[in-house]
């Protein structure tokens, strides 16, 4: 752990079948006031409490129970929309609300923490909290959230990824964690039940490349890198039994903490982190707004082929920790480049066995398109310092 760190995570947890008791008591601690987001249909279609009742009435309900007055955002679009935000800020602010209630996957999560923070600021927030990612310096307002799709690891971060479409940008924030990440996050795993496989898959993906984004960075002997391997590891066993039985709660439970631990910030700690790969599909989630996940795992092996050698000994490591690819006899460079390519492949096939397309045109990319989504951002904490030549590059090897 060879670099300083300071770590503090702010938000409670409530995990399991039961989890939904401590919604009351959450509750309690703020003023009567509530502004519930969520996103198109899926709240009205989620099992909880009585029979026959939806999460929807149910979480309405224990909301009057608590006597709140409540406020309501519908339909945020699954990677929200600038507009959806500026909406929700109006609502907040007129309201006077005294608590953001986000309930559904990422999207409605990031939503509610952009309102809570553009809600009292002054100005385009647009261009001041995620063009030119400016400090925060009006009233917050606090955010809890009721999880029904396991992924980004919103939950307990404070990361807020917005839509404009009007300039063709995706741009993610992470806000202050102790004020921004949800102050409490109830994780029930039956909720993911109803998530469509294209959408489930489409977590697991994202989930296992935000452990990469983290773990393919440095070459010290960090805890960091052995807890990642741990959580890899854990999401590849739990994603295959949960394929072949999406109701399987051991591995849909499993699943869930994976998300929440990938990117709750503990995996960064002493890490510099990469998160190219992230850039490269916010600025394609710009253009074809596919599903995040997806995005993700299209460009990722042509990343890390186009990377690994840069980073050998760490591509190496990971073939043989997490897929359990074996060294052969021979010896050289030769040998570990091999070894570690066969750790790409199977990271490929691993993707390819959940059902996810292959390449970018099946997501609706076009090659005119390709130029322009190699003008992402480049952050340069990974193996290789990339130039818009070589995100085109890696674009054209997996259009
Ligand atoms: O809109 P509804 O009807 O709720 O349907 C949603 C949506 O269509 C559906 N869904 C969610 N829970 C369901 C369900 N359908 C049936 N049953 C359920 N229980 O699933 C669809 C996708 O939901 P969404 O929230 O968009 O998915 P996800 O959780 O993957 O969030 C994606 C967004 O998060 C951002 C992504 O860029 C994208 O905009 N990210 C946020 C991060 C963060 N806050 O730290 C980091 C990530 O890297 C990521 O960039
Ligand atoms: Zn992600």
């Amino acid at each position: 752990m060879i670099r300083d760190f300071s770590y503090q995570n702010p938000t409670w947890i409530h995990f399991g079948k039961s989890a939904m008791e401590k919604l009351p008591m959450e509750l309690s601690q703020y003023g009567e006031r509530v502004l519930l987001v969520y996103g198109k249909s899926s709240i009205k279609r989620i099992p909880c409490g009585a029979e026959g009742q939806s999460l929807y009435d149910h979480v309405l309900q224990v909301l009057r129970a608590a006597g709140k007055r409540v406020v309501e955002l519908g339909g945020v679009s699954a990677n929200p929309r600038y507009s959806e935000l500026l909406e929700g800020a109006r609502l907040a602010r007129e309201n006077r609300v005294d608590l953001i209630l986000a309930v559904g996957g990422g999207s409605v999560i990031d939503c509610a923490k952009g309102i809570s923070c553009a809600a009292y600021a002054e100005g385009d927030v647009w261009e001041r909290y995620y063009v030119r990612q400016e400090k925060v310096n009006n009233p917050i307002i606090p955010v809890g959230s009721i999880l029904t799709m396991a992924g980004t690891g919103s939950e307990m971060n404070s990361g807020s990824v917005i839509t404009n479409e009007a300039q063709r940008l995706k741009i993610g924030r992470v806000y202050p964690l102790a004020q921004v990440a949800p102050r409490f996050s109830i994780l029930n795993p039956e909720f993911t039940y109803t998530v469509p496989r294209y959408q489930m898959v489409s977590g697991i993906a994202d989930i296992f490349s935000h452990l990469m984004e983290q773990y393919f960075s440095d070459e010290d002997d960090c805890t960091t890198d052995y807890l990642i391997e741990g959580v890899m590891r854990s999401l590849i066993s739990a994603s295959r039994k949960a394929i072949q039985n999406p109701q399987d709660y051991e591995a849909r439970s499993n699943i869930m903490w994976c998300a929440t631990v990938a990117l709750n910030k503990l995996l960064s700690l002493s890490k510099t982190e990469d998160w190219e790969v992230h850039m490269i599909e916010h600025q394609l989630g710009a253009y074809t707004d596919c599903a995040h996940g997806i995005g993700l795992a299209i460009i990722s092996p042509a990343y890390y082929r186009h990377i690994y050698r840069y980073g050998l000994p760490r591509f190496v490591r990971f073939a043989q920790q997490v897929w359990g690819v074996e060294e052969s006899k021979e010896q050289g460079a030769k040998n570990q480049e091999q070894i570690a390519l066969a750790g790409i492949d199977c990271l490929e096939a691993f993707f390819r066995e959940l059902g996810i397309p292959s390449t970018l045109r099946e997501v609706g990319a076009t090659e005119e398109m390709l130029p322009q989504i190699a003008h992402s951002t480049i952050l340069g904490g990974g193996y290789k310092i990339l130039t818009a030549d070589d995100i085109e590059t890696i674009l054209r090897a997996c259009y």
